[in-house]
């Protein structure tokens, strides 16, 4: 009889971040092709701080310009920056902080939290297991965090539950980072329906009891960070992201047919328009290109609350905003389906369908969020 020979054995690819951070070459997995590196010196995209508390508060002058900076900056690319924003700068911090000591554990106790092939939540890092080209430089965390009162404690029992009791202290933390984006982000609601005239109340009911997600990014030093991204380029599928970035700095938007940086600053948080608003608000607010570059210096971290809207929505914009001047928009076309029908027919909620749609689009140019 013959015997078949035995089959090469395939080790599953593991790379260590604590020395692939050191090494002065880097696995060819991680090498973006030319067309798609960096550059690392890219002009800042001037971005309008708006003064989100004077808005909040009424005063009809910051109102009017708080509307005005918004209208056109989300017209033009979907990102704009709050200031004097109301979250306190030392949860900020703290944040920060526990994130430094997340990913400061050993690969093995972080992979309690792994994510598996298909699901949203939990660990995941492009150092280990996935065997592919165009690989990000970084580790994540992502957590579901739902506004409704059934689940409101959801983050802090992901932590206790599937990291033990020892992390019930992350969960305190990150349970309480959540709320304060979730109060921020229905303000920031406000402001797009003002800044859209659709009125105060419009989005900010829509997202009422909001099932959304909240991302941890670590991107550790790269030593040939002119080779590869932390992040590639992408929009993001969800429907509003607030993005506090560290002092350190890598965000890139695709404005003008270039990429321009967005210069850090702590005490403001980056907002951007993702594909289901720009849906939502029928086309007329962009959701736009972009991406996270490393540096071989030190760690960059950045905290991204994905706002999503609770699962039974019907995603389509308000009549008021289809008109002659602005018909319908395929975006929105794509997504009136319902998200219980969705999930049904096995796709997902409905701005998963408009993830895949653009997906599909703009095939080479967004990696799964
Ligand atoms: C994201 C993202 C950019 C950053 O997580 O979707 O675009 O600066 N992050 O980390
Ligand atoms: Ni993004």
């Amino acid at each position: 009889m013959i015997m078949a020979p035995p089959l090469p054995r395939v080790q599953p690819l593991v790379f260590d971040v604590s020395i692939l951070q050191h090494q002065a070459s880097i696995p060819s997995h991680f090498i973006w092709p030319d067309h798609e590196k960096p550059c690392l010196e890219s002009p800042e995209l001037a971005i309008p701080p708006v003064d989100f508390g004077s808005f909040l508060a009424g005063d009809p002058l910051a109102v009017s310009k708080a509307t005005q900076l918004v209208n056109e900056a989300c017209r033009k690319h979907g990102f704009f920056l709050v200031v004097n924003h109301g979250v306190d700068s030392k949860l900020i911090a703290k944040a920060h902080e526990y994130m430094n000591m997340f990913f400061g554990k050993q690969l093995s106790e972080k992979q309690r939290a792994q994510r598996k092939i298909g699901e949203q939540y939990g660990y995941a890092s492009s150092f280990t297991g996935r065997f592919s080209s165009k690989l990000p430089w970084k580790e994540t965390l992502s957590l579901r965090y739902c506004a409704d009162n059934q689940s409101s404690d959801i983050v802090q029992e992901y932590f206790s539950n599937v990291m033990g009791e020892n992390f019930k202290q992350f969960g305190t933390v990150y349970q309480e980072y959540c709320e304060a984006m979730n109060t921020l982000s229905l303000g920031i609601m406000e402001l797009l329906g003002a800044s859209l005239g659709v009125g105060r109340e419009y989005f900010r009911d829509f997202f009422e009891g909001n099932d959304s997600i909240m991302r941890l990014n670590y991107y550790p030093p790269c030593q040939k960070p002119d080779l590869t991204l932390g992040t590639g380029p992408h929009c993001d599928p969800t429907s509003l992201t607030i993005l506090h970035q560290d002092h350190v700095g890598g965000l890139q938007v695709f404005v003008d047919e270039k990429w321009h940086s967005v210069r850090p600053d702590p005490e403001a948080f980056v907002v951007n328009i993702g594909d289901t608003f720009m849906a939502l608000s029928n086309g007329i607010f962009k959701s736009c290109l972009h991406r996270a570059v490393v540096n071989n210096v030190t760690v960059r971290k950045s905290l991204a609350f994905f706002l999503c809207p609770k699962l039974d929505k019907v995603v389509k914009p308000p009549n008021t905003l289809i008109d002659s001047k602005n018909p319908r928009a395929e975006e929105s076309e794509i997504i009136a389906v319902d998200n219980a029908s969705a999930v049904k027919e096995g796709l997902g909620s409905s701005w998963r369908v408009l993830g895949r749609k653009r997906q599909q689009k703009n095939r080479n140019k967004r990696p799964a969020l």
